[in-house]
């Protein structure tokens, strides 16, 4: 058995073209989670978003990376390109991302990634990446690590 699997990590390994794009709840977005630790929830994925499609705004209660990989994407009056990097603090504000070409995002949490948009709306991740809404009333470090 391979040490990622005695873990239960959740991973990706190798070539990431095998593993399939999972629709995230805004059209036009997709993700791929290649690594997930159910004991501190660090992610790692890629998010693709595609040309014209728009990432809204949210925030996350944890910090964020953001690496972009593939493609150009507008937000708040300036322009990220391929090889740019970000930080993005803990309830820091952040997009709407705005896709002038097809684009891939590199990301990082620090812990399970949960999004609380601006209308109110929470998503949060499942074991696999899947992101499902809930209230807010409804988030819980159980419901979050439980599900897969
Ligand atoms: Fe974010």
């Amino acid at each position: 058995m391979h040490a990622l699997d005695r873990a239960k990590i959740y991973s990706c390994v190798g070539d990431h073209e095998k593993y399939p794009w999972k629709p995230m709840p805004w059209p036009g977005i997709s993700n791929k989670v290649l690594f997930c630790d159910p004991v501190m929830g660090t992610t790692i994925e890629l998010a693709k978003i595609d040309n014209g499609a728009v990432f809204p705004v949210h925030y996350h209660p944890t910090v964020q990376t953001l690496f972009l990989i593939k493609g150009r994407v507008r937000t708040e009056g300036r322009v990220i390109t391929v090889g740019t990097f970000d930080v993005i603090p803990a309830g820091e504000k952040h997009g709407g991302y705005i896709a002038e070409e097809d684009s891939i995002q590199y990301k990082l949490f620090s812990a399970m990634p949960v999004y609380f948009l601006e209308n109110g709306d929470v998503f949060y991740y499942k074991y696999d990446g899947t992101v499902e809404k809930i209230g807010a009333t409804q988030l819980s470090a159980q419901n979050i690590m439980s599900a897969s």
